[in-house]
């Protein structure tokens, strides 16, 4: 693996799966691997586990880590080539990347879709200028389209709390009151179509995936049909793909309740809303594998850090 920027990227997914276990078993194993090695973390929008765990991944492999809130601290950048830099972006991605890899060994990126131009957004302009202009791996740690790192997550705690061997997977639309981008069930329905999982994805209409993403997968607009059986209650919002970045639909029903939940494991890549996307009693039942999901973020970060280190 030479960059991480979209599940792609990954050569053999049960190894990677399999060396996120290992590091969760034995953090500190390879602590000097990445002496000498700096992780720059750039992030254009708000974290709370996705900058903390992969500081700590990088921390258990021995690197340094800089990071900075570039929207606050950093000069605005301008991605289009032969523009005349005369209004507010003070920076070009072709020099911001190549400086940035001189400071660091790796660069990790957050930015957030606008949810306006769905083109703009889908072409993933600024992962990509990054990757382009940089001289060293890039890592996504969320794009406007993908959450690569939270659905290696989402594959390892899957794969520890398996009871079958292909247990049933429900990606379910949840209420929100904001519009949110579609990268976290992006990547966890390439996640669950590369794992071989049986999975099904319901959402009321209008709510439909990216063609690209969805392909074969069962959708189902009846949340009740789509979740009996289910092993694996995967909770998400996103705004809409065909009316782009609109919320179309707050409808309380499709909150998550004890009642839908069944037998199943609830899993939510957090931060999630109490309440709205899904009942306490769900979160606080020992069926939730929130916060195991969240303790693997440090794992996936460490296993995707220790192949880009060892390429
Ligand atoms: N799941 C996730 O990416 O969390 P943060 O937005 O807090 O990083």
């Amino acid at each position: 693996m030479n960059t991480y920027t979209d599940l792609e990227d990954i050569n053999d997914l049960q190894a990677l799966i399999q060396e996120g276990r290992n590091q969760k078993k034995a953090p500190l194993a390879q602590k000097n691997l990445g002496q000498h090695k700096t992780l720059a973390m750039l992030f254009f929008n708000s974290s709370l586990r996705t900058r903390l765990s992969t500081q700590k991944a990088a921390r258990n492999l021995g690197m340094e880590v800089m990071v900075i809130n570039f929207n606050q601290d950093g000069w605005q950048l301008e991605f289009e080539d032969g523009t005349v830099m005369n209004a507010d972006k003070a920076e070009h991605i072709k020099e911001a990347a190549a400086v940035i890899s001189q400071y660091a060994d790796l660069i990790g990126l957050r930015a957030f879709p606008s949810l306006k131009d769905r083109e703009k957004d889908y072409s993933e302009i600024l992962l990509k200028s990054f990757a382009k202009y940089a001289t060293v791996p890039v890592i996504n740690m969320e794009s406007a389209t993908a959450h690569p790192l939270q659905a290696l997550a989402d594959a390892i705690t899957i794969e520890e709390q398996k009871n079958t061997p292909n247990p049933k997977v429900v990606l379910t639309w949840a209420p929100h009151p904001k519009a949110l981008p579609q990268a976290v069930p992006n990547s966890f329905v390439k996640m669950m179509k590369l794992m071989g999982a049986d999975l099904t994805i319901t959402h009321p209409h209008g709510y439909d995936l990216a063609p690209e993403i969805v392909g074969n997968v069962p959708v189902f607009h009846n949340q009740e049909e789509a979740l009996k059986g289910a092993d694996f209650v995967y909770a998400k919002n996103w705004s809409s793909y065909q009316d782009y970045g609109q919320v179309l639909s707050q409808d309380e029903n499709w909150m998550v309740t004890m009642e839908k939940l069944g037998k199943a494991k609830f899993m939510h890549c957090l931060p999630v809303r109490r309440n709205v996307v899904v009942e306490d009693a769900v979160l606080d039942s020992t069926q939730s594998l929130v916060i195991e999901q969240a303790n693997n973020r440090t794992w996936a970060a460490q296993a995707v850090l220790k192949e880009l280190l060892t390429k």
